[in-house]
């Protein structure tokens, strides 16, 4: 390609190092517009184009390529035969783990636990970094709403708030405090922004979000991720108001650089940019690549848009060099904080990071807390493994390391799993006879072929454990369904299985929340165990026999029909709100009834108006009950912190975790508030019988919004605030914020 003269007169930008500007300084077009570009790996293979590309300067970053000799070719071309010697970026999507794989992200949004989170995520970078690799695209922070969605797996779940924290856990995991030591790696906030607001669950679709729930709902994530020091934002496919995510400058830039200051680089989705064309934002992709990178996306990830057009487009003067050096600035500013001017980028050709034992304890410990009791009727769970001669383990599941892994798993490695047979008949004493029927080929057969020795084996246990849900191929991304029950003819053997008369644990791994209610009331007891990762089995083993006790908690509202999607916790009131006097069931209703006998509610006539299971609800082996919710006082002006305590109960036989979690909601505003908002929460171990009085503390930043004038602000008036163990906790107090 024809090299322009170089057209630099490089931008003195005084927030680039020296090393940053002199090299800016240094640098042909041509060099400049190649750090702007992402090339796709080859898997273990470098070929001579791609080696003469890298030489020649035109490459910033290779994705997919996680071979460690491969890599260490790649980044010795970069460093030692290019002109300039710019290390490159190895980009990989890290989403839950390399090798020792974690519960899927929703699993682990599941446990409410920060820190192990922030672990999960250090490890994964330790063993990504152990191959090379130094950014992943990861955390998903996408606001989830609808199940549907194929990448709710892959979310943090619907709430604003847990989202905020656990996304910016994750970026303190892969980042640390220092992203140029061994092991740590750059974050990629993604997909900016309101990408899981898509119509009707389908995958790539439009999005309609006016700017107030924008601003309220779906960019509170990623503030906290840029807050955070997110080395990367990643930009999202999807039509935001009529102007996809891609080429939207006023998200890339009003709110992103100007309004939140952000510091690092956007790179695109995969052809994103590309795409541009496809919604049709774009004539072509020339015009694809002025419209994207004017609106402040930085580098192209797999489309050529930039590499093809940005000289012409500087030339016609439709692009701006000293945006062009801004961008590539940014871009060395992130290498040179991963330290890869310095490091020798030669990453040891060894395994030795990959399954360290601490690795796999915190994969087992976050895949316990993750898992979530939703029914234990009769106390059926935990299995006294001492009392108990025959358990039927029944299932698709019950012994498949590759499902187990959930989506989103590159690099994961099914023989490394720990399955829950295998972990059953490992825990369980000599004395317990396991049987394995596994009933169906997939959780999406319809044959029943295999039902009868499953049955059988059944019919002789003293408990029948059954691990349905969906495969791993069932979600994540561009995997929606329209309907969300249990696929192929699980309900069926369930039904089945229930006419035996014994007690049945249905164990759920699964991608998303899906509509358990037409078998809820067949089983005893229900464990949602998501994906759980490597350690799914010791995890679940340990859960059902009682060595842990369950502790999760829904990120996620399940709810009773696919036809109330979307259903979540933090809904507004609406001017007719469902109560249940309102509210009467289609079958129910007279006949000839009189068009306004029924009342006039937010109902649908042939299902209950509340989920199946609330965000926040979980259960435990124990009991927990809350008093003594007290507030510091009933009247705060705008510079007091408001602490607001309660005292935990653990009436029960276990000691176990509670995750205690603050609501509050604005009772009027000048602009309508939700009816609940989580504002806190905290993880407390309370040993049985005793108590324990968990304080929580809210300030003026806890109570503002965006209010009817998009302006960030906490309106003065009443407030209520509740405080338990899940969204539908009824134990609330009073207070009012007032002026002064
Ligand atoms: C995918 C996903 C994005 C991922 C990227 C690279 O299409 O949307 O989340 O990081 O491409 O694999």
């Amino acid at each position: 390609m024809h090299v322009a003269a170089d057209m630099a007169k490089v931008s003195s930008n005084p927030r680039f190092s020296e090393r940053v500007s002199q090299l800016l300084s240094n640098m042909h077009l041509h060099e400049k517009i190649g750090q702007l570009c992402q090339v796709s790996g080859c898997e273990g293979h470098v070929s001579e184009h791609l080696a003469q590309q890298v030489r020649d300067g035109w490459v910033g970053s290779v994705i997919n390529e996680v071979d460690g000799p491969t890599v260490n070719y790649l980044q010795h071309i970069a460093k030692q035969e290019s002109r300039l010697g710019i290390p490159l970026l190895i980009g990989r999507d890290v989403i839950h783990g390399f090798k020792t794989i974690f519960p899927i992200p929703l699993g682990q949004a599941a446990s409410w636990n920060a820190e192990l989170v922030e672990q999960a995520a250090r490890i994964a970078a330790l063993e990504a970094n152990s191959v090379g690799v130094n950014w992943t695209f990861a955390p998903m922070i996408d606001i989830s709403r609808d199940p549907r969605w194929g990448r709710i797996a892959e979310s943090l779940g619907e709430d604003p708030y847990l989202c905020s924290i656990l996304g910016a856990a994750m970026v303190d995991g892969f980042q640390g405090t220092d992203m140029s030591e061994s092991g740590q790696i750059a974050a990629c906030a993604k997909h900016f922004a309101g990408y899981g607001a898509t119509e009707s669950g389908r995958d790539y679709g439009t999005t309609n979000i006016p700017e107030n729930e924008l601003r309220n709902i779906y960019l509170p994530p990623f503030k906290m991720a840029s807050d955070s020091g997110a080395a990367t934002f990643m930009s999202s496919f999807s039509d935001l108001n009529g102007v996809p995510a891609s080429g939207n400058r006023w998200l890339m830039k009003k709110i992103l650089r100007e309004e939140w200051g952000f510091k690092g680089f956007v790179v695109s989705d995969w052809e994103s940019i590309y795409q541009l064309e496809i919604h049709g934002l774009t004539e072509n992709s020339r015009d694809s690549a002025q419209k994207a990178f004017n609106a402040g996306l930085d580098m192209e990830m797999v489309s050529t848009t930039y590499r093809e057009h940005l000289e012409e487009l500087l030339e016609t003067k439709q692009v701006d060099i000293a945006q062009v050096d801004h961008s590539v600035g940014l871009i060395l500013s992130v290498k040179e904080q991963l330290g890869l001017f310095d490091k020798d980028c030669q990453s040891p050709d060894t395994a030795d990071a990959f399954y360290q034992q601490e690795s796999l304890d915190v994969a087992k410990q976050i895949a316990t807390q993750s898992c979530v009791l939703l029914k234990n009727h009769n106390q059926t769970l935990p299995i006294n493994a001492q009392e108990t001669q025959h358990i039927a383990l029944i299932g698709p599941l019950a012994d498949d390391g590759f499902e187990q892994l959930g989506t989103w798993i590159f690099d994961g490695e099914p023989q490394h799993s720990v399955t829950i047979r295998s972990a059953l008949e490992s825990a369980c004493p000599s004395s317990v006879n396991i049987t394995y029927d596994r009933a169906m080929a997939t959780t999406r057969s319809y044959t029943t072929d295999l039902y009868a020795q499953a049955l059988a084996s059944a019919n002789q246990a003293d408990v029948i454990v059954m691990c349905v849900g969906e495969e791993a191929i069932l979600s994540g991304e561009a995997h929606c369904r329209a309907d969300i029950d249990l696929p192929g003819s699980q309900m069926e053997l369930i039904e089945k299985m229930a006419e035996l008369g014994k007690p049945i644990v249905l164990v759920v791994l699964a991608g998303r929340p899906l509509t358990l209610e037409p078998i809820i009331e067949k089983v005893d007891s229900v464990l949602y165990a998501w994906h759980p990762g490597t350690m799914a089995g010791p995890a679940i083993a340990d859960l059902l026999l009682g060595e842990a006790v369950p502790s999760g908690k829904l990120p996620v509202t399940f709810p009773r029909k696919v036809g109330q999607i979307p259903l979540y916790y933090n809904q507004k009131n609406s001017g007719k709100p469902a109560t249940n006097d309102q509210y009467i069931h289609m079958n129910d209703i007279p006949p000839r009834s009189p068009q306004t006998s029924l009342g006039m509610a937010a109902i649908h006539l042939d299902t209950h108006f509340s989920p199946l299971f609330e965000f926040g609800f979980g259960l435990s082996y124990s009991q927990f009950t809350y008093s003594q919710l007290t507030l510091s006082q009933h009247h705060i002006n705008r510079s007091e912190t408001l602490e607001v305590a309660v005292t935990v109960h653990n009436t029960g036989d276990w000691d176990a975790d509670e995750v205690v979690q603050l609501y509050i909601r604005d009772l009027v505003a000048s602009a309508t508030r939700p009816v609940k908002e989580l504002k806190q929460f905290s993880r407390v171990h309370v040993k049985r019988g005793e108590h324990k009085k968990v304080i929580f503390s809210l300030n003026i930043n806890d109570l503002s919004f965006y209010n009817d004038e998009m302006q960030w602000a906490a309106e003065s008036g009443h407030f209520h605030v509740w405080v338990g163990g899940s969204s539908a906790t009824t134990l609330q107090q009073g207070f009012e914020l007032i002026d002064g």
